[in-house]
């Protein structure tokens, strides 16, 4: 059944969906990935917000520091990695010795796409007194450039702990940005980036939606504007919105962020009724780069090996250390602190 060996490394909690497989998917083409999957040795790690066939096929679904961290730990041959590209990278540069594949290579991300290494550099040169923290939505380029990676998941602790004599530079997001200072109170410099699926979410919108469930609480991703976070009675990462729903007294719970995760959501709290926040101008609240990935891509990337990431050593060597430094302060235990 699944590859994912149960050892725990110590004082590290891995959230996210394991899934049971006690009733596998029976559809043809999942049963030839699950075949496929046996003959490879290989562990499908699924993001959040893919399409419901490839969660259900997936070993493990869930946010970027669930992914990580179980990229971090496995000992399958191949990782499959169904999300964007940037977090297939970041499962490389933990298993540099393996093959990791996904099923679209040009599954991009905006956030991304706003923060080019060259670019970054020149700011970086400005202020000897930078540390640089990365949202892990940045390409190996970007992350070899920095001090520590964050994920939605731990961007507090991760703030929290960096140097106090040190000035915090915090790439690509802003919003992301803005909210880890609002909950921490440290000043950072924030690069111009956004999240085009996240800022497309308003007060306006919001807000009648509200008054249309007025007893339901609004749980938004802290990639959205902050005229949106201030409405919100939770904001978190995809993984905590699956803990802080379980915990709700609420039957209706209205979600702010991609559509994908309502199938997760629907999953775990099946007696829940989760309402999309609807957005302004368009029903865009599904990302075009998580949603480039199918079940047939899937098969074929395992069927052909390919595409694969492919990343040189020296950027390998130097978006690792960042990346230990979050896996380390993640596992930390701090009482009192959720981030
Ligand atoms: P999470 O880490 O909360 O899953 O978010 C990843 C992401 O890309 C949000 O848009
Ligand atoms: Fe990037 Fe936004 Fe898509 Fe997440 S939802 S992968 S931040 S574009």
């Amino acid at each position: 059944m699944i590859d994912l060996p149960e050892v725990q490394l110590p004082g590290v909690r891995f959230g996210g969906l394991r899934q049971s497989m006690a009733a596998p998917p029976t559809d043809a083409l999942s049963k030839d990935i699950l075949a496929l999957k046996r003959k490879l040795h290989a562990v499908i790690l699924a993001h959040n917000y893919q399409v419901p066939e490839i969660q259900d096929v997936a070993d493990f679904v869930g946010d970027s520091l669930g992914l990580a961290q179980q990229a971090a730990k496995t000992n399958a041959e191949v990782i499959v990695f169904c999300g964007v590209h940037f977090m297939a990278e970041t499962a490389k540069i933990l298993n540099p010795h393996k093959v990791v594949i996904l099923p679209d290579k040009d599954a991009g991300c905006s956030l991304e796409e706003s923060c080019p290494a060259p670019k970054l550099q020149q700011l970086q040169s400005t202020n000897p007194r930078f540390w640089t923290i990365a949202y892990i939505n940045c390409s190996a380029d970007v992350k070899a450039l920095c001090d520590v990676i964050c994920t939605s998941g731990n961007a507090v602790k991760i703030v929290n702990a960096t140097p106090k004599d040190r000035d915090i530079l915090f790439v690509p997001d802003e919003n992301l940005g803005g909210w880890v200072m609002e909950q921490t109170g440290r000043p950072m410099t924030l690069w111009k980036g956004n999240c085009y699926v996240h800022v497309e979410w308003t007060h306006a919108a919001i807000t009648r939606i509200r008054q249309k469930y007025p007893g339901a609480p609004v749980v938004a991703h802290p990639e959205c504007l902050k005229a949106v976070r201030m409405l919100a009675d939770e904001v978190c990462s995809t993984e905590k919105m699956v803990a802080w729903c379980r915990q709700a007294p609420q039957k209706d719970i209205i979600i702010a962020t991609e559509a994908g995760m309502l199938h997760r959501l629907k999953k775990e709290c099946p007696d829940k009724n989760f309402i999309p926040a609807p957005t302004d101008k368009c029903a865009c609240n599904e990302c075009r780069f998580m949603k480039m990935n199918t079940l047939e891509k899937l098969h074929d990337c395992m069927a052909n090996l390919s595409p694969q990431v492919q990343l040189s050593a020296d950027v390998i060597r130097r978006a690792r250390l960042p990346i230990d430094r979050m896996l380390e302060i993640s596992s930390r235990d701090v009482i009192g602190n959720a981030g």
